[in-house]
């Protein structure tokens, strides 16, 4: 039987669940040598900000067992040049519904990125980054306190016409108060996790490897503490769930959607291979005959 792979995501119809996360993925462009980026259910391009952003000194990345940190610091061209350029050139390779990421230093910068993006024709979905570890001022810092993450909500929901996911961080001591005053403040979706704060020290040097000492661990070593959120947050509110966090495998995706997950985003994967998403969305008819699973859709949180 041929499997469904189709998911549905606040009225937003994906072929498949499998959504290159923000930041790991530019806008497309350097994918398309590798494979026709088409197969993608969506795609959540690089965290915009109102102005441009060179983001933070080097070295911002650091290789770790299991994954890696960046400290990337939102390094991008600002949402003029996204709206006048990148979306142009992204819906000449891509020609599906997309997720725009944003993130900011302040209510009114957040309100004015979503107020430019969300008549962006192809823009389905504005996913509101408040989980950053890599900039002061600003991103995680909305959304360790629950106050903080539902004055963003709200004044996003105020502006935006079409459905607002919020991004959370892992970096809370309880993520599911978090969520629900996200829910509580309009939010239509959730999407987690963002990275875990993390650090690593040269030996030779005795200093930090990372520029700015600190940055977000991602990859399969971050997925069971992903799983574990989403399982806890979809258990806490009604509103669906982007599942993220060191997904790597049809089978992972598999196992974030029985934690809850509507959909799901692979992140650091794409960086060790850059057709790790189109390998995945391959191999997932062959896991599902394996579980008897006919429809992605009919994945029930266990
Ligand atoms: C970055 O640009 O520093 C990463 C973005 C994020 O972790 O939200």
């Amino acid at each position: 039987m041929v499997k469904d792979l189709s998911v549905t995501l606040s009225g937003v119809r994906l072929d498949n669940p499998v959504i290159p996360a923000s930041g790991t993925f530019g806008f497309g462009q350097e994918f398309t040598p590798y494979y026709d980026i088409n197969i993608l259910g969506s795609l959540s391009f690089k965290g915009t900000t109102r102005e441009a952003r060179f983001g933070n000194p080097t070295p911002r990345i650091a290789e770790c067992p299991a994954g890696m940190l960046n400290s990337v610091g939102l390094q991008n061209p600002g949402v003029e040049h996204v709206l006048q350029d990148e979306l142009p050139r992204l819906r000449s390779i891509f020609h599906k519904p997309i997720i725009a990421n944003i993130s900011g230093f302040s209510v009114e910068d957040y309100v004015y990125a979503v107020e430019r993006l969300t008549e962006a024709e192809q823009v389905a979905i504005l996913e509101i980054n408040i989980s950053c570890p890599n900039v002061h001022g600003g991103g995680m810092a909305f959304g360790t306190s629950c106050e903080a993450a539902a004055a963003i909500t709200a004044a996003v929901k105020k502006v935006a016409t079409k459905p607002v996911y919020i991004k959370l961080s892992p970096n809370v001591t309880d993520i599911v108060s978090i969520a629900r005053a996200c829910e509580d403040a309009g939010a239509d979706g959730l999407s987690l996790i963002n990275t875990l704060l993390g650090m690593r020290i040269d030996l030779q040097r005795r200093r930090p490897v990372l520029a700015n000492v600190m940055g977000g661990y991602s990859g399969p070593g971050v997925f069971p503490v992903a799983v574990r959120m989403v399982y806890q947050v979809t258990g806490a509110v009604k509103i669906p769930v982007i599942g993220m966090g060191g997904v790597t495998t049809a089978r992972d995706v598999i196992e974030m959607m029985m934690a809850g997950a509507r959909a799901v985003q692979v992140g650091a994967a794409n960086l060790v291979n850059p057709t790790a998403c189109r390998d995945i969305i391959e191999a997932l008819p062959g896991e599902m005959e394996k579980l008897h699973i006919d429809r992605l859709s009919d994945i029930q949180r266990i």
